[in-house]
């Protein structure tokens, strides 16, 4: 119910042996973590705090190209689930209208060439009203409510991210080919061409 971080969970876990695919979720984290050392803001009950695990086949030069999967995955659910049309922000933010509404923070431990393991943590903030954000968020951050005005069935949203994680994921290892992967992601970059 209440965590410090899930992928802190996660790391711990996985250095004591848990096997690929074992996810931990929580409804509240006391230390979320976000990319560069900031934090992340993980009220109670209002979004999807989560943290995969994997032991992936491929090299440790490519894993940052689960954080592209994931963020695939995603914005598939987030369209398919809800309506909405989300969009990437290179290389790993999810934006709506152009405002943050999930971050997502890949960690891994590796030799030089095998990936030990590797934590995929997804922030995905779903019901959270404007005024759980600090104020210094005010402006760069939303949820899927506060820009559909719909709440969303948080369990029904967790399912079809994993799903489509699953299917671009598996489809990845068994192909080892990530060229239809990235045109997809491409397509989805709104940071494409810019500076
Ligand atoms: C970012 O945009 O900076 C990445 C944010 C990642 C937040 C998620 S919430 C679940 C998991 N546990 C954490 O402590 N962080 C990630």
């Amino acid at each position: 119910s209440s965590i410090d971080s899930t992928n802190a969970r996660a790391k711990e876990l996985a250095q004591g042996g848990a096997v690929h695919g074992t996810l931990v979720i929580a409804e509240e984290q006391t230390s979320g973590r976000g990319r560069l050392g900031r934090s992340w803001v993980s009220p109670a009950g209002m979004g999807i705090w989560m943290s995969l695990i994997l032991r992936p086949s491929f090299l440790p030069r490519n894993a940052s190209r689960v954080t592209v999967i994931t963020a695939l995955a995603v914005t598939d659910a987030i369209d398919k689930i809800t309506g909405l049309t989300a969009d990437i922000k290179w290389p790993n933010d999810i934006i709506i209208n152009s405002r943050k509404v999930c971050g997502i923070l890949t960690e891994i431990q590796a030799d030089p060439d095998t990936i030990e393991y590797l934590v995929v943590g997804i922030g995905l903030n779903v019901n959270t009203p404007r005024d759980a954000f600090p104020e210094e968020l005010s402006q760069s951050a939303s949820s899927l409510f506060m820009e559909s005005g719909v709440k969303v069935e948080r369990n029904i949203l967790l399912a079809g991210i994993l799903d489509s994680f699953e299917r671009i994921y598996n489809k990845y290892e068994e192909t080892e080919s990530f060229t239809a992967i990235m045109d997809d992601y491409k397509a989805q970059c709104i940071t494409s061409n810019k500076r």
